[in-house]
């Protein structure tokens, strides 16, 4: 059983998709690996360190040669796997309702795509589940890039030259990255609020020491939706919502956004006429830009000035901690596996919930529901 791992080639992903640690773990279940050379050093793992822990650390096309698991934050472009075995699975990220083609190629390769970011979320599945442990990193960078951005401090400070007020810090969505983001600001000392369609959130909210913002007149999302997702909210709500916003957004110093919708375009919680009501120097940090932005005039990878607020969003913020980064999404992957590892075949087979919930591709066709056509 071979396992493979390449140099990510996504303009700017500085993540790896396995660390000697998890290469390791894999060798212990009988595993051999091998490893691209170079492919940890942007994330701080050197080929020394993958060697020491017993991969073979190799040029590409040696590397993937004979594979029969390819591992990938970023799912590799189907070309650069030729050479795996007929049949070999890929679990990586995907992102297959904006990359169709992708998984077109990956079904004429033959080869089984594992989608990470499909993992249901169901209790057992959690330690691998790589929206989670990226979202969460993401939360908390979002928050110090904000902090750095702007041009005053986050905590009050009584100083013989005078006071200088808390920042107001308003998190919009508080799924997994809002919670962090929420829990990093309260940290830094900044006075926190928090808003989410979804009312379960309200209490999480509140647990984290903020202040809760919530359209009451019109009914959110009670409890939680399917996988505890969101979903799109009626005219009425988002109207109701547009209006509690803009009173709250105006006395705000920080904004950070984190609204996704699952399959769908990220929904617009922030118009340019609320960013001009905020103060000159204020800061918005927009989670959701690679997704289309939660905020108007928002610009993937730049910081905009827009009435005098700065605009910033990452698209991959999570990389910009690539070596955590790196060491969630490898342990994520591992957890997968071995979770799956049938000793006597020396190889994971998976289960049918998993299973049909990630792949996407086998036997040379589409096989996943929402995209088969
Ligand atoms: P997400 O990344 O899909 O969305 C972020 C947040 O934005 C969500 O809280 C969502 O409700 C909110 N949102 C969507 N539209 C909005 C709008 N118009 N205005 C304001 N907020 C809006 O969410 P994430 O982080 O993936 O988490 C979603 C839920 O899944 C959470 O309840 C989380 O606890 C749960 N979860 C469960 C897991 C498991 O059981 N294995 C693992 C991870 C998360």
């Amino acid at each position: 059983m071979k396992i493979a791992i390449l140099k990510e080639t996504a303009p700017g992903e500085a993540r790896v998709a396995a660390t000697p640690e998890t290469m390791k773990k894999f060798i212990t279940l009988g595993a051999t690996i091998a490893i691209e050379e170079g492919a940890g050093a942007a994330a701080s793992y050197s080929d020394e360190a993958y060697r020491e822990a017993g991969a073979e650390v190799l040029p590409a096309a040696r590397a993937v040669s004979d594979a029969d698991i390819v591992l990938g934050v970023q799912a590799p472009p189907a070309m650069a796997l030729a050479g795996a075995k007929k049949g070999a699975w890929v679990a990586a990220s995907f992102d297959p309702f904006r990359q169709q083609e992708l998984v077109a190629d990956y079904a004429k390769g033959g080869f089984e795509a594992l989608a990470m970011e499909l993992m249901p979320r169901i209790t057992r599945a959690q330690s691998m589940d790589v929206l989670s442990s990226q979202s969460n990193l993401a939360g908390y960078k979002a928050v110090l890039t904000a902090a750095n951005v702007y041009g005053r401090a986050f905590p009050m400070m009584m100083t013989a030259a005078g006071t200088v007020q808390a920042a107001r810090v308003f998190v919009m969505g508080v799924g997994v990255a809002g919670l962090q983001a929420i829990a990093t600001a309260k940290r830094l000392g900044a006075q926190v609020s928090a808003t989410d369609v979804r009312s379960a959130t309200k209490e999480q909210i509140q647990s984290l020491g903020a202040k809760p913002i919530f359209v009451e007149n019109v009914a959110g999302i009670e409890g939680e939706g399917t996988g505890g997702y969101a979903t799109e909210m009626s005219e009425e709500y988002q109207k109701a919502q547009a209006e509690l916003v803009s009173g709250h957004i105006a006395k705000q110093d920080i904004v950070i956004t984190t609204a996704l919708i699952p399959g769908r375009a990220a929904p617009r919680l922030i118009s340019d006429a609320q960013i001009a009501s905020m103060k000159p120097g204020s800061v918005i940090f927009d989670l959701a830009v690679g997704q289309g932005g939660n905020v108007e005039g928002s610009s993937p990878d730049e910081v905009v000035e827009k009435h005098g607020v700065k605009i910033v969003g990452y698209t991959n913020t999570a990389g910009h901690l690539a070596a955590d980064a790196s060491a969630l999404f490898a342990r994520n992957l591992f957890n997968f596996l071995n979770a799956f590892w049938d000793k006597e075949q020396g190889r994971p087979v998976l289960d049918q919930e998993i299973g049909d919930a990630i792949r996407l591709t086998r036997d040379g066709a589409v096989v996943h529901p929402k995209l088969a056509s």
